[in-house]
């Protein structure tokens, strides 16, 4: 008797455990966290890149609502305007700096941008480096990318990015202090078929910021490298089931500061896809080959690129 109920109680903790696993918009580590340390964001300087719209803008006004002072850049400066009008409206007291950045634009324009943003709010210098602009990410075949493409992609997510770093990360060491929140992607952590040059961008990333943090943690300096599976933007229109980029920007906050080295956000089955390939390597590259041409297929047709029938195979449709 006493048996039998062990033996329920143990299915039922999995049928509950497969419940939460299936319907979760994020990592274990990171679910268990449940809210955002508002202490470790209250009154810091936070300079967020890509902040003129999508999950950037969304950062921002969640940054401030904790009590944060906020640096916003990206090109676009009108766009940058109104997200600064638009949180000025919302919390009166806040303190938000425009400050226009192209960081595909090469050393000295992120030197300059660097010594500005530390002298902002008094001089009180960067704790929060958000790197979240990324260049576009059309879905091209691998085989098919121009050179121009790989440039402006490169450019943009990964040496403008490292450089910025490389020029802020000094302030941080002189201060003992400095957090960077990386916005990487499952295309950082997966094969992503149709997407070669942005993973492979994103794959540089977490190698140097997660490299980085091994060499500087002992000096204050922390990293969270955020990996996003597909996230609803007012851009991304399609009929995907994606995480809405208000739960996106606050997983992000609570990883950071819960100083996570790392969090996934997603859906399934594109969290499902992450676990394997991290944990059972051979059964998740198995997985993405055999998606990985239907989901080309379903690229092409402007369909479902994270849906279970990609893994399934998908029915030929008669026209
Ligand atoms: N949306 C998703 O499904 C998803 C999934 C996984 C990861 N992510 C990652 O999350 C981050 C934000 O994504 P998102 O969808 O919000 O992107 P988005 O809507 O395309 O916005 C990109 C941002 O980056 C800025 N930007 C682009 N090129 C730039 C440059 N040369 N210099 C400075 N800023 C530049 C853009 O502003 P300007 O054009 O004004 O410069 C814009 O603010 C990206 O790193 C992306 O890879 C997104
Ligand atoms: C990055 O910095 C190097 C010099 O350290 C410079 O040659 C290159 O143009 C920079 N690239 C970008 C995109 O900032």
């Amino acid at each position: 008797m006493l048996t039998l109920l062990v033996i329920l109680l143990f299915l039922a903790a999995i049928v509950a455990f497969l419940f939460k696993f299936a319907t979760t918009d994020g990592d274990f580590t990171l679910i268990s966290k449940g809210h955002a340390k508002r202490d470790e964001i209250d009154g810091k300087a936070v300079w967020i890149t890509g902040a003129s719209r999508g999950i950037g803008e969304i950062l921002a006004k969640q940054f401030v609502n904790l009590g944060a002072k906020v640096i916003l850049s990206a090109r676009n400066v009108a766009e940058l305007e109104r997200v600064k009008n638009e949180l000025v409206a919302k919390y009166p007291s806040s303190r938000v700096e425009v400050l226009p950045l192209d960081l595909a634009s090469g050393e000295e324009p992120l030197k300059e941008a660097v010594q500005k943003a530390e002298s902002f709010f008094s001089g009180c210098g960067v704790d929060y480096m958000v790197h979240n602009a990324a260049f576009e990410r059309p879905k091209i075949k691998a085989l098919e990318e121009t050179e121009e493409g790989l440039r402006a992609t490169f450019n943009v997510n990964v040496l403008g990015t490292i450089n910025l770093t490389r020029l802020l990360a000094p302030y941080m060491l002189k201060r003992g202090k400095g957090h960077f929140i990386v916005m990487s992607s499952a295309a950082g952590k997966c094969p992503s078929p149709g997407q070669a040059m942005y993973s492979a961008s994103k794959h540089a990333l977490n190698g140097y910021f997660h490299t980085l943090r091994s060499e500087l943690c002992t000096k204050g300096i922390r990293v969270t490298v955020i990996c996003p599976g597909p996230i609803g933007t007012s851009n991304s229109g399609s009929s995907e089931k994606r995480v809405s980029s208000e739960r996106c920007a606050e997983l992000t906050i609570i990883a950071a500061s819960h100083g996570l080295k790392e969090a996934w956000i997603s859906y399934q089955p594109v969290l499902l896809v992450m676990y394997l390939v991290q944990y059972m390597p051979t059964i998740g590259y198995w997985l993405m080959d055999k998606t990985g041409v239907n989901r080309l297929d379903a690229a092409a047709k402007k369909g479902n690129t994270y849906s279970w029938k990609l893994i399934f195979g998908q029915k030929k449709k008669t026209t």
